[in-house]
C-alpha cells in the first residue's frame, strides 16, 4: 500500500501531478522511454498508434505556449484525439464549477486530462475525483507544481551532460513563486545530482527553503562559480502579492544573466530556461541566444518527454 495519490496500488504511475515522492525509478523511465520518442520526431511521418482511440482533453485555464501546444503535438504523434477546450468560451463562465466540466468531458469518454490551472492542487483535486481508468497529468498548477518541464529540463540536461552524477546545478530567479523550480529541485535531489543551489534575492525565497536539500546563495558571483547547469527562472509577477523587488532594472543589474555573469560558471555550462523569458530582465538576448543557451532544444524534447508521460500512464 503506498500513500502517493499518484500510484496505483502496484506502485506504477497513475496520475503525473508533481515530482515530489516519485522514485528514480519513474524518473528514468520517462526520461529513457522519451529517448526512443526523440527518433519519432525527427521523422518524415512523425506519428505512431500507440494511443490510437484515446482521447485527450487539454483544459487550460491558464494561459500557455509552450506546454499546451507540446502537449497537443504530442498526443497528434501518438494518434490520439485531442480535444483543446475552449476555457474563455465554455460553461465555465456560466458558473460550471471545475469538477461538474470535469464530469461533463468525462461523460465523453475522456481517457486523460492535461490541466493548468492558477490554483495550487486543481489538478489533484481532478485525479481524486475522476474514475480510475482516467489519468490526469498536471501541466502547472499554481506555485505549486509543473512536472513535465521539470522532466523536460531533466532531460535535456543528461542529453548535453550524459548523466546527473557530479554536477553542479544552480537554479536562479524567483523562486517563491515559482512551480517550476520545486519540480526541479524534486527531481535533481531525486535523481542524484549531488549539488543544487539556488540563486535568489531574500524576497523572492521560500521559507526554509534549505530543507528541499538546496544550497542557497543571494551573490550571482558566488552562487555561479563552477556551476555545470543553470536553469533561469521568470519574473512571476502575476503571482506576486506587493512588491517583491525596487525595480525590473535593479533586479537585471544583480540578478540577470549577463555574458559577464555566465562566465563565472564552467566554460561548458549550459543555460535552461523554461519560458516565457523576459529578455533584459531575468536573461540578457546575447546569453538567451548565445551558444550555451539550450533554451529551444529543451522545448523539441518537450514533445518527446510529453509523448513518454502520456504513453507510460496509459499503459498503467
Ligand atoms: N514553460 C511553460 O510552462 O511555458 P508556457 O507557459 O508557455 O506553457
Amino acid at each position: 500500500m503506498n500513500n502517493n495519490p499518484q500510484l496505483n496500488k502496484n506502485g506504477e504511475l497513475q496520475h503525473l501531478l508533481t515530482t515530489e515522492g516519485l522514485p528514480a525509478s519513474i524518473l528514468l523511465n520517462i526520461l529513457d522511454t522519451a529517448e526512443s520518442f526523440v527518433g519519432v520526431t525527427a521523422r518524415d511521418i512523425k506519428k505512431v498508434p500507440l494511443l490510437r482511440g484515446k482521447s485527450i482533453f487539454n483544459l487550460f485555464f491558464e494561459p500557455s505556449t509552450r506546454t499546451r501546444t507540446t502537449f497537443e503535438i504530442a498526443a497528434k504523434r501518438l494518434s490520439a484525439d485531442v480535444v483543446n477546450l475552449n476555457i474563455a468560451a465554455s460553461s465555465q463562465s456560466k458558473g460550471e464549477t471545475l469538477l461538474d466540466t470535469v464530469n461533463n468531458l468525462s461523460a465523453m469518454h475522456a481517457d486523460m486530462f492535461v490541466v493548468r490551472h492558477s490554483q495550487s492542487g486543481a489538478a489533484h483535486l481532478i485525479a481524486r475525483h475522476v474514475r480510475p481508468e482516467i489519468h490526469v497529468i498536471n501541466a502547472g498548477d499554481g506555485r505549486h507544481a509543473h512536472p513535465t518541464q521539470a522532466l523536460l529540463d531533466m532531460f535535456t540536461i543528461r542529453r548535453y551532460k550524459r548523466n546527473f552524477r557530479n554536477l553542479r546545478v544552480a537554479i536562479v530567479g524567483d523562486i517563491l513563486h515559482s512551480r517550476v523550480a520545486r519540480s526541479q529541485i524534486h527531481a535533481l535531489t531525486t535523481l542524484g545530482v549531488p549539488e543544487v543551489r539556488i540563486i535568489a534575492p531574500k524576497t523572492l525565497l521560500p521559507a526554509k527553503v534549505e530543507r528541499l536539500g538546496v544550497h542557497v546563495y543571494h551573490d550571482m558571483a558566488q552562487g555561479l562559480k563552477d556551476v555545470d547547469v543553470l536553469l533561469m527562472l521568470r519574473l512571476q509577477n502575476e503571482r506576486m502579492l506587493g512588491a517583491c523587488l525596487p525595480s525590473s532594472e535593479e533586479y537585471f543589474k544583480h540578478y540577470g544573466l549577463t555574458q559577464e555573469k555566465l562566465a563565472l560558471a564552467k566554460q561548458d555550462s549550459i543555460v535552461l530556461h523554461p519560458g516565457p523569458m523576459n529578455r533584459g530582465i531575468e536573461i540578457d538576448s546575447a546569453v538567451a541566444d548565445g551558444k550555451q543557451s539550450v533554451i529551444l532544444p529543451q522545448v523539441t524534447f518537450g514533445i518527446a518527454v510529453r509523448m513518454a508521460v502520456m504513453t507510460i500512464l496509459a499503459g498503467n
